[in-house]
């Protein structure tokens, strides 16, 4: 089976909802802008549309920091790098928490020894639209008098206990990026369950954010490029063929778009943008569940798998699906699948290349760290798109290129 040749469709390597051109209309659509669409599909009274995920971060950071003196954030360390870069760009300092063995969450030791009244905020982390396991992370930073900011920016759509993941801690945040579902190309939604801290959140943008018509501009043609090619007959040009580029050249940061600018553009969210992201938030809901019941099916398929282990969410929760994330045991085993996948057109990706320290251009605002279950966890796990227009019989070539290289690693070290 040839599955290093890409063939004309590209499969994006999260569920994006697929855009209409009806969302381009100007007018705001009955139901309520973007910010009181984005309230009513969260749950929450109130949110706050930021130029981007990062930027809501950096309102939120630069907010804690007003209240409260401190210093240190204390984030996974295998997470986006723009998370290290906001907190960099907010004069503040990182402090690096392992995650647990094979899990999207903070190691409980080392979040005990990351704590302490340094602290400003812990970040417990929603990676790929799985739950993370924050009252662990707001017990800790309670008990030092440090916030919580939940990263949400890969899981809207993700719930525990029937509420929207975002709300258990101070404050969370969303992205409206390219590929996290529904987009305003760069954009972000940040929530807070606390009355009084919302007043200082949008106190803190209306300081820090400035309205630029250049950005806007810039946006707003990126966001009709992405509404001409976001379809799997062009994604080829518009994604593809970069990625097999930065392939080629064995770069593979470049390839998954890791290779951030370290400054933050902070913006307004023009009026335009927001409306193409309300008119799409109606159909949110649907793409969501249907992500989710393709989710569950194709999970029981790869758990058939010996040697495959699928991320999923605690009892009680039910996260969004941008896409399967699979551990191998080995990460030669891991490679060999991505040699003859990532790249092919069918989906298969990885998630962040490296833990934080292990970024070259972040040296600058990353140190090192002992961060053994992060380093593992970005050697051993590859990710396979819940995109709507990955077919059965594609995520079942998938399948079986993984039960392929399985054997192969198996009979060669036996
Ligand atoms: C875990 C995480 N945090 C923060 C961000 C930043 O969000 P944005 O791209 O909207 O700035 C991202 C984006 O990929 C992310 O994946």
């Amino acid at each position: 089976m040839p599955t290093n040749h890409p063939r004309l469709a590209e499969i994006p390597p999260t569920a994006g909802l697929p855009p209409h051109c009806g969302d381009l209309w100007p007018f705001a659509p009955r139901q309520g802008g973007l910010e009181r669409q984005g309230a009513a599909f969260i749950g929450v009274d109130e949110v706050q549309a930021e130029c981007s995920g990062t930027a809501a971060l950096v309102v939120a950071l630069t907010t804690l920091r007003r209240l409260a003196g401190r210093r240190v954030v204390v984030a996974p360390a295998f997470t986006c790098p723009l998370v290290a870069i906001a907190v960099a760009h907010c004069g503040l300092e990182l402090r690096l928490c392992d995650l647990a063995p094979g899990s999207i969450d903070l190691d409980a030791d080392a979040l005990a020894r990351a704590c302490d009244r340094d602290v400003l905020a812990v970040l417990p982390t929603h990676l790929g639209g799985r739950v993370a396991d924050v009252a662990a992370a707001v017990e800790r930073a309670r008990a030092v008098g440090a916030f919580v900011i939940e990263d949400a920016a890969q899981a809207l759509g993700a719930r525990r206990d029937g509420r929207s993941v975002g709300l258990e801690g101070d404050a969370g945040f969303f992205s409206l990026a390219v590929g996290k579902g529904l987009t305003t190309y760069e954009g972000g939604l940040l929530v807070s369950a606390d009355a009084s801290l919302r007043r200082e959140l949008r106190r803190t943008s209306r300081d820090i954010v400035a309205w630029r018509p250049d950005w806007e501009l810039r946006r707003s043609f990126e966001l009709l490029g992405y509404h001409a090619f976001y379809r799997p007959s062009l994604l080829r040009l518009a994604y593809g063929a970069p990625l097999r580029r930065a392939l080629r050249r064995g770069d593979p940061v470049a390839a998954v778009g890791d290779d951030f600018p370290l400054r933050i553009p902070l913006h307004g969210l023009g009026r335009w943008r927001r409306t193409v992201g309300a008119r799409a938030f109606a159909r949110l809901p649907a793409f969501v569940a249907d992500c989710r019941l393709r989710a569950r099916r194709r999970r029981a398929r790869l758990a058939a798998i010996a040697g495959v282990a699928v991320l999923g969410d605690p009892a009680g929760a039910e996260g969004c699906w941008p896409f399967l994330l699979l551990q191998l045991r080995e990460p030669a085993v891991r490679d060999a699948i991505l040699a003859r996948l990532w790249g092919a057109g069918r989906g298969v990706s990885r998630l962040f290349i490296h833990a934080l320290p292990d970024y070259a251009y972040l040296r600058g605002v990353v140190g090192d760290a002992d961060v053994p279950h992060a380093r593992r966890f970005a050697a051993t796990t590859l990710t396979i798109s819940n995109s709507p227009w990955l077919g059965d019989a594609d995520f079942e070539a998938v399948c079986a290129v993984i039960e392929q290289e399985l054997v192969r690693n198996a009979v060669a070290t036996a």
